[in-house]
């Protein structure tokens, strides 16, 4: 990239943060609301959210429990069984704070008994991949929940 063009990107990123906005691309079109009407949980793909600090995406040996036979009609199934011949399936995080941030989902989902779409968006209506965040994460958000629930607000609870 010529210096001019890096100069630009940079300038664009901290006036949007750009590392939350730019879509990513998913190696698969995962639809969310196929899962959530067959009755699936968050939890049984999401599976460290209620004691872990990330949720965690989930491993191919997850989707082939059930897509080791085929589900349904859409073209985008026997796709599950062709990425799993060529090993894990590589998805790209996209809900990200940066790395002078902590933040844990067990405090909130378990502790605070906050449910994922204050932070995320219905994901029973989302049925496209997701490349950018449904909610963007900001600090005046944490903060402001944080007062609500009368929850410290010290730099040093968010900043290690
Ligand atoms: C508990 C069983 C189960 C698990 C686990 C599961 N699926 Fe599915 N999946 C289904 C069913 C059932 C359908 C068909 C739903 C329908 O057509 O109404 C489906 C449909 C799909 C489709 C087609 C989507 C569409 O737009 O119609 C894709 C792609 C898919 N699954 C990918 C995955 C991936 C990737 C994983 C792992 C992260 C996964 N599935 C885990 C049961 C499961
Ligand atoms: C069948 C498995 C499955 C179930 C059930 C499921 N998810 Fe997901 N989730 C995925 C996969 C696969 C991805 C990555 C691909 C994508 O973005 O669609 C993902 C991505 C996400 C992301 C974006 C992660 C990031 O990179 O920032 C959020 C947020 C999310 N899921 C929330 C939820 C919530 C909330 C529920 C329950 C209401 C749920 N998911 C249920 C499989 C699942
Ligand atoms: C208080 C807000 C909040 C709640 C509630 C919440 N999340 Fe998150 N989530 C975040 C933040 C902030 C990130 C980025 C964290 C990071 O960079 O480690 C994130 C990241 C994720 C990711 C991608 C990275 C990872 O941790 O694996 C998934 C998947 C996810 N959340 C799923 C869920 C699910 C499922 C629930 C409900 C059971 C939930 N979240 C509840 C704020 C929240
Ligand atoms: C919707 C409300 C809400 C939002 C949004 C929220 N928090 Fe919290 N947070 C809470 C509550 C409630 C607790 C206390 C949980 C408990 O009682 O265990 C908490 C606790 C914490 C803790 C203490 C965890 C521990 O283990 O002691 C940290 C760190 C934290 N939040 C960081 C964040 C960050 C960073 C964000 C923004 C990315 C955020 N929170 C957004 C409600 C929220
Ligand atoms: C409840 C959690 C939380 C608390 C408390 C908190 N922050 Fe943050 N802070 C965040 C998150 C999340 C980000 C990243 C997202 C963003 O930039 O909005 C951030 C980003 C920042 C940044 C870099 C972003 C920028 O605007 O340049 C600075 C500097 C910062 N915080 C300073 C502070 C100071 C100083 C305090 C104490 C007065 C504080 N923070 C308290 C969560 C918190």
């Amino acid at each position: 990239m010529t210096r001019i063009g890096l100069a630009i990107v940079v300038a664009a990123c901290l006036v949007t943060a750009c590392e939350q906005t730019a879509p990513v691309r998913q190696p698969l079109a995962f639809n969310h609301k196929r899962h959530l009407d067959a009755k699936m949980d968050c939890i049984q793909c999401h599976e460290q959210v209620e004691d872990g600090p990330i949720a965690t995406l989930p491993l191919i040996s997850k989707c082939m429990e059930c897509h080791n036979e085929p589900q349904g009609k859409s073209p985008e199934e026997p796709k599950v069984r062709e990425l799993a011949k060529t090993g894990e399936i590589a998805w790209v995080q996209v809900n990200r704070v940066p790395g002078h941030v902590y933040f844990t989902h067990q405090a909130h989902v378990t502790g605070g008994k906050i449910k994922c779409e204050t932070c995320h968006g219905d994901m029973r209506t989302v049925s496209t991949p997701v490349v950018v965040p449904n909610v963007k994460i900001e600090m005046k958000t944490c903060i402001g929940c944080h007062e609500k629930r009368g929850v410290s607000n010290d730099c040093t609870v968010c900043h290690k």
